[in-house]
């Protein structure tokens, strides 16, 4: 007797919300709907900015107060990583250009 077979619907309805983006010029993919703090950490890149001194900076509070987050997004600097939405062929950059 065949087993029946189980439906990866969900996996493929995951793989194709997924949404392309660049992160210092690597390309990622994540699903929409997320902050670009979350698709950051998501993607392994803890840091956002570096300090006046470079020191690594990164998200601290998650609801705009801080400014830890500053990322650059589309070529438009001290963009708020926690409070803006991921969006497809975003490209942001982190650290010193950020
Ligand atoms: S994490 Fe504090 S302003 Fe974004």
């Amino acid at each position: 007797m065949k087993s029946p077979k189980l439906s990866n619907s969900n996996n493929d309805r995951a793989t194709a919300a997924k949404i392309s983006i660049t992160i210092n010029g690597q390309p990622h993919q994540v699903e929409p709907g997320i902050s670009v703090a979350a698709a950051l950490a998501l993607c392994e890149v803890l840091s956002t900015r570096q300090s006046v001194t470079g020191m690594a900076r990164a998200p601290l509070c998650g609801m705009g107060v801080c400014q830890e987050c500053r990322v650059s997004i589309n070529n438009q600097r001290h963009q708020l990583a926690c409070q803006t939405l991921i969006a497809n062929h975003m490209d942001i950059q982190t650290g010193a250009l950020a």
